[in-house]
């Protein structure tokens, strides 16, 4: 299928105003792969038509649809263990007694707050600590709240932790598994843009921010980062992608460790 430049304009646009996240014109092509689908199932075999219908036409359900399909939404188990590590340092630490929270921004499909789940489960016990995650797609939202992942998702993951907080799915459910019941209980999934007034969550003793700061400019990086920072507790942690350094910005963050920032 074809994408008029004056189309992807309108889509770029569109997904700019909604996301914060700008569509350069190479990515012309990777648009067209992504929304054909979804032309198709309208019923229209061709791109401008289905970008006048719903981006003009202003369909606002269609228009959720769009964003779903052209964010990013790669992830995996206990990706760039290193914060993993970091964190278990944390637990280890911790004044017993008070809950440990900690916020999944950008969450996908839920596989990273999972990850976290199974340390903070590992280390604390079955109690005493929340995750909350929060992700712009209400696809992936949906996908993190059920917990049901292909195998193949479970590189990176300890055969321990598949075997204590994962249950091997059978019958229609045959090469899958889903996080336990009890491990799902203590976190939750919220739909929330980073680059709009936030929910009110309560402060965070640490913050996964990964992966997501890559997508944006330099501004509307420093802009996400000043919106997340009041939800760190003082003296808690913000831990961005290893590719997405805030060295140049000025976030009044502490640089402790690659990709690692302490609220001072
Ligand atoms: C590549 S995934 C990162 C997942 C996980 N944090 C990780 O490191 O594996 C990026 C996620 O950012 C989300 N995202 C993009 N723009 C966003 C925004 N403005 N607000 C909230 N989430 C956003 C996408 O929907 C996508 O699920």
């Amino acid at each position: 299928m074809k994408l008029s430049e004056r189309s992807f304009g309108v889509v770029a646009e569109a997904f700019h105003r909604v996301s914060g996240i700008k569509l350069v014109p190479a990515k012309r092509q990777l648009v067209i792969g992504r929304l054909q689908k979804l032309a198709t199932e309208r019923g229209l075999d061709n791109l401008d038509e289905y970008v006048e219908q719903v981006i003009k036409g202003g369909d606002q359900a269609e228009l959720v649809r769009v964003v779903d399909r052209l964010t990013t939404n790669e992830t995996y188990f206990f990706r760039e263990p290193a914060h993993f590590e970091f964190l278990a340092t944390l637990l280890s630490r911790r004044r017993p007694g008070t809950e440990f929270r900690v916020w999944s921004a950008a969450s996908s499909s839920g596989e990273e707050a999972y990850s976290i789940a199974m340390l903070l489960a590992d280390k604390i016990g079955p109690n005493g600590w929340k995750i909350v995650g929060t992700d712009l797609s209400t696809a992936m939202v949906d996908a993190a709240q059920k917990g049901l992942y292909p195998m193949e998702r479970a590189r990176g993951t300890s055969p321990a932790y598949m075997k204590k907080y994962c249950k091997r799915g059978s019958g229609p459910y045959e090469g899958h598994f889903l996080v336990n019941k009890e491990l799902r209980a203590n976190v939750r999934f919220v739909q929330a843009n980073l680059t709009q007034t936030l929910p009110d969550m309560g402060q965070f003793d640490v913050v996964f921010l990964r992966n997501v700061l890559i997508y944006f400019e330099p501004d509307a990086k420093l802009d996400i980062v000043k919106r997340v920072s009041p939800l760190i507790k003082p003296g808690g942690y913000l831990f961005t992608g290893h590719s997405e350094s805030l060295s140049s910005l000025p976030t009044g963050l502490t640089n402790v460790s690659p990709a690692i920032y302490a609220r001072t």
